[in-house]
């Protein structure tokens, strides 16, 4: 279950209707998936994928999303502070940035339209969608560990936009 920290407020959200509701209302989709049958997180992707293909199917009719895929981020990444000093700086994209966490933990901050600055610690079973052009940063927790399903309607629209914020 994500974790959510409305920062102006100092208020901490745990409980997963008041996490989708409270996200919604800044334009972000919180949803928890299970999978159709047991499946140990470190499974070859494709297993990982079919496991999941009736919520990625539904959120592929729904998003417009084309393609999913399945990252793989630890400590022992090549290039893994270089790839999230890429991220934790504030960015937008020109393509929603929609995740599904299968192990690990991640964490987003979003910049809501209002001014609303939200920290949302995601664990494995969180789906999250940000929608283009939403302001947001992201970092790893401490364990420096995530594995992820990715829906994207177009890869080329990924690159980050920074704001300089
Ligand atoms: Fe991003």
């Amino acid at each position: 279950m994500a974790v959510v920290t409305i920062l102006s407020e100092d208020k901490t959200l745990t409980e997963v209707g008041e996490i989708a509701s409270t996200l919604a209302a800044h334009g972000i989709d919180y949803e928890r998936w299970t999978p159709a049958h047991p499946i140990a997180d470190n499974a070859p992707a494709d297993e990982i994928l079919n496991a999941y293909a009736r919520e990625i199917d539904d959120l592929k009719q729904r998003g417009g999303y084309v393609t999913a895929d399945v990252i793989d981020v630890n400590p022992n990444t090549p290039g893994l502070d270089e790839m999230l000093a890429k991220f934790n700086r504030e960015h937008w994209h020109d393509e929603d940035e929609v995740r599904f966490i299968i192990a690990g933990r991640g964490l987003f901050h979003i910049h809501s339209a209002d001014g609303a600055v939200l920290a949302i610690e995601v664990e494995a079973g969180d789906l999250i969608r940000v929608p283009r052009g939403t302001l947001h940063w992201f970092d790893l927790c401490s364990d420096r560990r995530v594995r992820a399903i990715r829906l994207f309607q177009d890869t080329a629209g990924w690159t980050p936009h920074y704001t300089g914020s």
